[in-house]
């Protein structure tokens, strides 16, 4: 097992790595149950279906109890009406102030889960148990919580941090490829604003040492995270695609693409502005869409990509007609840079020709 920690002045927290944790999370999350030692555990119906066997039986050997809230799977569940469904089995279940909520399950669980134990009674205690690949190297660290609007993603949220993450790469042995792609695409991101070796290493292929993996993105994300919890600064530059990628989220409805897809596509784009406007060294696009279509995913946005340019309006990274975009130098080092429309529309037009 390895453990990282998130060393925040406040709220310090581990992140466990391992396989087979899962077999023992029980154990993990004890010291933070309530002393009746009855937990809540928030998952989604694959999730569920996966891991309920050994989540079950890790808490039953720790000595814990537990009552399950199984949602419907899917980003069209991070939602204010499944918040309310949340809070509503909360009540139902008695849940007080000292009560511990575990998200067992993907990004999707993990933000809507965290939002609901930030807020109810306002703020019980929380802990992540990642079961994608995704919420492994990106989404269960960092306190990030949030549900989308029909406006928007993540426009409702607040940050939240969990007394503990526990990662079993193993989970991710019932994780669909088009998932574990989605995940990649994230650690394309790491690599390409923080690491050029780990950009290296993703450059020779699919390698399926997931561990070294996500040591290597938790590493990165809890020293980021440590610096800037609060997303003032360095901590923007994990954004690298995700603004691009969200408008791709929005303007498709949520439903055609994975995150990951969507942060895949936003990153060539952001690279592409990047190039474009002489901000970014020649060729680092053509090395990101390398990596990325190696790892499966694809890089061309299918429409026009001007028809984003209203859903980044209501971005949150969005204001004085402009947008805050993350930008490479050079694979390994990314900056921010606040990016008008008219420079954004500029840029997309010229790649159109290009
Ligand atoms: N909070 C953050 O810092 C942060 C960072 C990045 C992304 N996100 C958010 O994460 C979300 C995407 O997360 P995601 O990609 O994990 O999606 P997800 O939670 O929807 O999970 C993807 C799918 O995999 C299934 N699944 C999960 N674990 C499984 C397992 N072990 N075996 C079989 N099936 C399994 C789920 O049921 C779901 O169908 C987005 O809403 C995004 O905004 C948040």
């Amino acid at each position: 097992m390895e453990k990282l920690t998130v060393g925040l002045a406040e709220n310090k927290y581990d992140i466990l790595i391992g396989d087979g944790l899962l077999d023992d999370a029980g154990e993990f999350i004890r010291p933070f149950c309530p002393t009746d030692g009855s937990i809540v555990t928030v998952t989604d119906e694959n999730v569920w279906e996966a891991c309920r066997e050994r989540f079950s039986s890790s808490l039953s050997r720790a000595g814990l109890t537990y009552r399950a809230i199984v949602l419907p799977a899917g980003e069209r569940h991070k939602s204010l009406p499944d918040l309310l469904g949340l809070f509503d089995s909360f009540a139902r279940m008695s849940l007080m102030r000292d009560g511990l909520v575990v998200a067992l399950g993907g990004g999707v669980t993990g933000d809507l889960c965290g939002f609901a134990a930030a807020t109810w009674m306002r703020g019980v205690k929380f802990a992540q148990i990642p079961t994608t690949l995704l919420a492994q190297v990106d989404s269960s660290v960092g306190g990030k919580t949030a549900v989308n609007l029909p406006q928007g993603k993540n426009l409702v949220g607040t940050f939240y941090q969990p007394k503990l993450v526990v990662i079993d790469p193993s989970t991710l042995r019932t994780l669909p490829a088009r998932e574990i792609r989605s995940g990649m695409a994230e650690v394309i991101k790491y690599g390409a604003i923080r690491s050029r070796e780990l950009f290296k290493t993703l450059e020779t292929g699919p390698s399926g040492d997931f561990s070294r993996i996500i040591h290597e993105c938790c590493r990165i994300k809890s020293e980021i995270v440590a610096r800037d919890e609060r997303d003032l600064g360095e901590r923007m530059l994990l954004n690298f695609g995700h603004t691009m990628g969200h408008a791709i989220e929005k303007q498709s409805g949520f439903e055609r693409y994975r995150h990951g897809e969507a942060v895949a596509l936003g990153m060539t784009l952001a690279a592409g502005i990047g190039e474009t406007m002489g901000l970014t060294a020649p060729g680092v696009a053509n090395s990101l869409r390398r990596v990325l279509t190696l790892h499966g995913l694809d890089t061309d946005y299918p429409g026009n990509p001007l028809e984003l340019l209203p859903s980044l309006t209501t971005d949150k990274k969005s204001g004085d007609g402009g947008v805050r975009l993350i930008l490479l130098s050079e694979i390994g080092a990314a900056f921010a840079r606040q990016t008008s429309f008219t420079e954004i529309r500029g840029a997309l037009e010229d790649l159109a020709r290009a």
